[in-house]
């Protein structure tokens, strides 16, 4: 068989590690484990959606709605837009995917943070781009503009275009945020660069908006006021984080009308299950829960900032559900493992070129255990 040999240098995505994993590596039981390795909420979701769920159950025989009308009316209403600017998918992540097939080919490039989240790189190469980064691993517009400007330069003698910019705000695997002001900025330099016929589509992913907001309202960015300005902007957002619904995978994309018609031209048809569906529409009718997570989850990572500070361990501000510390003298690898052994999975970082490891900020008895631990190990 002859298999595509472009995808030979598309890394397969590296997932945090499973409970299972645990369970069957090192005999854990599951009520001995603390998975924070991936970002998911650990409060669960609404007893809304859990309620809605169960109920719904003598439906799995049935296909969807595929209009998926409800969840669309739900979301234009959290965001002031209309259900024509939506496009809802299994996770973020696939939106990503059609966002990146809808204007990358073969002979364009694409432009992403030195530190982002992996499937940006992924999908890009798996549309034949060529993968641009900039040298920062904070989120700098300046470091984004200025390899954009010697792109827009560099055509002139044949380089290729850069099509689509990835802005990761707040920023997966660091948590920094730039504020918005400075991105829509960043976005109106980029267009003033740019004839109109060849304008980046600038994908702002907000998986992790929800917590940056309950921060700081100053790094809110709104996708209404994205629309409002610009044609070539994507807002994407996810249930799996702030909502906690990780499991159920849903994801949404937000952007001007032609834009979200390209992208449907890729969308397979019933790509949420009924139940996904529901759990979505119901999430968002308790964004009370998405507060309190949101405010506890603040208030438990001073915890770890704190032990941080006195372990003399530096550590990067977070505007997210998780905290990303440096590690010194030793490697993050072997610390991951140490805590893997004792049933405590966070994200060792050196994938992503950091000597780091990423913790969820858990529930209070479950950081108890997780600060007991580090106290011991860093
Ligand atoms: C920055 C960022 N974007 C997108 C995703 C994808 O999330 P999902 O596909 O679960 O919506 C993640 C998941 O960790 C993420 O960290």
């Amino acid at each position: 068989m002859n298999f595509n040999s472009e995808l030979q240098d598309v890394p397969p995505y590296e997932p945090g590690k499973p409970l299972e994993l645990l369970i069957r590596e090192y005999g854990l039981r599951p009520e001995e484990i603390i998975k924070l390795g991936s970002n998911e909420n650990p409060y669960g979701a609404s007893p809304l959606v859990m309620e809605a769920i169960a109920e719904e159950l003598h439906r799995v025989s049935q296909y969807p709605d595929d209009s998926y009308a409800d969840l669309k009316q739900g979301l234009a209403r959290k965001y002031g837009v209309i259900p024509e600017n939506i496009i809802p998918a299994c996770g973020s992540d696939q939106v990503l995917e059609f966002a990146a097939r809808t204007v990358l080919r073969p002979g364009t490039a694409v432009l992403l943070n030195r530190a982002t989240f992996a499937m940006y790189r992924i999908y890009s190469q798996l549309c034949g781009a060529q993968v641009m980064v900039t040298d920062t691993i904070e989120h700098r517009m300046d470091a984004f503009y200025e390899l954009y400007a010697r792109n827009a330069e560099q055509q002139k003698t044949g380089a290729a275009p850069i099509r689509m910019i990835f802005l990761c705000v707040p920023c997966n695997p660091i948590g920094d945020c730039p504020p918005a002001t400075e991105v829509f900025a960043f976005i109106r330099r980029i267009n003033a660069l740019t004839s109109q016929a060849e304008t980046p589509m600038i994908l702002v992913d907000a998986a992790y908006m929800d917590f940056a907001r309950v921060r700081d309202t100053q790094r809110e960015i709104k996708p209404a006021e994205l629309l409002a300005e610009f044609s070539n902007v994507l807002y994407t957002g996810t249930f799996s984080k702030s909502y906690g619904l990780g499991g159920m995978r849903v994801g949404y994309g937000i952007g001007p009308e032609e834009m979200i018609g390209w992208m449907y031209r890729l969308r397979s048809p019933f790509n949420l299950t009924n139940l996904t569906y529901l759990a979505a529409v119901k999430a968002l009718q308790d964004e009370s829960f998405v507060q309190k997570c949101g405010e506890s989850n603040f208030s438990e990572m001073r915890r770890y900032e704190e032990l941080f500070q006195k372990l003399d361990y530096d550590y990067f501000d977070s505007y997210t559900n998780f905290i990303t510390v440096k590690i010194h003298n030793r490697s993050a690898r072997e610390i991951c493992d140490n805590l893997l052994r004792k049933g405590i999975i966070v994200r060792d970082l050196t994938s992503y070129g950091l000597e780091a490891l990423r913790i969820t900020i858990g529930r209070p008895e479950q950081n108890d255990r997780v600060l007991a631990e580090l106290s011991a190990i860093l």
